[in-house]
């Protein structure tokens, strides 16, 4: 059967392939540690759960406009009124089945076939695969742990060219967990402005940073900027709500109704019960996203110390998310066991085969040399699957 070849380009998601096969190596009854995963491990709150109930006793079982349910619009635009003192209209927000889905829609309403787009590495798995089945380019700015995973904006300005239409920019980083700083925000959106770039913010993580960090977003730098930056967001992270498949954008009215329209033939809304509970989630007690928030640090603080002690892994500290990225360049061009690791793809099939660990390589995320690990598990099973991997590379 005929594929087309812009299909043929894309691979499938490697953190949910290894995912997946760590959950079949559970299946047949092999004890695996999962650091592989990306959503957090607690239930969704009782709250948000009953919210859902109540609708669908309430009758919410039908369609609703394709962008979104006006309450929950208005949710959103009061959240971002409330915490970082953002303006916007609810016509400014397309309520779309998950942050993935909200950014794919960016991506058929921003760009053109040839269009680029400045992707920072390591970067998120699906962002360069999306901008790839809409025909347009990804180009790629490194960045590494010595810099703490800041771009340099010489490079980034240096990578402008006349087919590049926005810059994307993902802060706290999944894989990195790195935040970006006041300076960075301020200096990308300079070189934006000047290009006349759309700046898109996935800001999915924004409630997950430790210590007592800010999230700051480019939104919050100027009404100009403002007008360049679409951000996307969810409950996915912030209220454990992977499964219920509800994120959205907000950005310049006019553009937000294109991404509507576009919506409205594609999927039509996303799930009316779901609505229903991310505008509980919203609405209701916000204590469950700190105690969330506490355990993520709490298991951090150990894991980042204990991954420190291990030959070989050099493991900064991550301020937002909950992922570790060590390097593990020390190990590759090695023999662990008599096998040969020479990238980090082998280490990670090395790890799972032999120690039943599943981590995800940093060549998923355009990042060879790294490891990316979730701390989205008890710390317990961070306890045990520290003890492995000591074991796996130190013999
Ligand atoms: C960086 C980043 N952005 C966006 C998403 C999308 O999340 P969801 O589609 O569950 O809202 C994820 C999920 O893993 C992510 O890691």
């Amino acid at each position: 059967m005929k594929i087309s070849q812009r299909t043929q380009q894309i691979a499938p998601s490697p953190t949910i392939g290894m995912a997946a096969r760590a959950k079949q190596m559970q299946r047949d009854g092999i004890d695996v540690i999962s650091f592989a995963v990306g959503e957090p491990d607690f239930p969704t709150p009782d709250h948000i759960c009953e919210a859902a109930r109540q609708a669908m006793a309430d009758g919410h079982t039908k369609y609703t406009p394709a962008s979104g349910i006006a309450e929950l619009k208005e949710a959103i635009v009061q959240s971002m009124q409330q915490e970082f003192g953002l303006t916007y209209d609810p016509s400014g927000v397309c309520v779309c089945n998950g942050g993935k889905h909200a950014l794919m829609n960016i991506w058929q309403a921003l760009l053109d076939p040839g269009d680029e787009v400045i992707v920072f590495a390591p970067y998120w798995v699906s962002y360069t695969e999306q901008i790839k089945i809409v025909g347009g380019q990804s180009t790629v700015v490194m960045t590494d742990a010595d810099s703490n995973f800041q771009p340099d904006l010489d490079e980034v300005r240096a990578t402008v060219s006349d087919r590049t239409v926005a810059m994307l920019i993902g802060s706290p980083c999944n894989p990195t967990g790195a935040v970006y700083t006041r300076r960075t925000i301020e200096g990308l959106a300079r070189i934006a402005l000047d290009h006349n770039l759309t700046i898109i913010s996935d800001e999915i993580y924004k409630n997950l940073i430790y210590d007592d960090g800010q999230h700051f977003g480019p939104a919050m730098l100027s009404d100009e900027v403002k007008q360049a930056t679409i951000i996307v967001d969810g409950v996915s992270k912030t209220y454990s709500m992977t499964g219920w498949r509800i994120g959205w954008l907000i950005g310049p009215d006019e553009f937000v109704s294109k991404v509507s329209s576009i919506q409205s033939h594609q999927t039509s809304n996303p799930n009316s019960i779901a609505q229903y509970a991310a505008l509980a989630a919203l609405t209701g007690p916000q204590d469950c996203v700190g105690q969330m928030r506490e355990q993520f640090q709490r298991r951090r603080d150990y894991l980042v110390p204990a991954l420190q002690q291990i030959a070989g892994l050099r493991c900064p500290k991550p301020a937002g998310a909950f992922y570790v990225f060590p390097e593990v360049t020390a190990h590759l061009g090695t023999e662990l066991a008599g096998q040969r690791i020479d990238n980090s793809l082998q280490l990670a099939e090395y790890l799972l085969t032999q120690a039943h660990i599943s981590t995800v390589p940093g060549s998923a995320f355009g990042a060879e040399g790294y490891l990316r690990l979730s701390f989205a598990c008890s710390l317990d099973n961070l306890r045990e699957g520290v003890q492995r991997l000591h074991q796996a590379l130190e013999g």
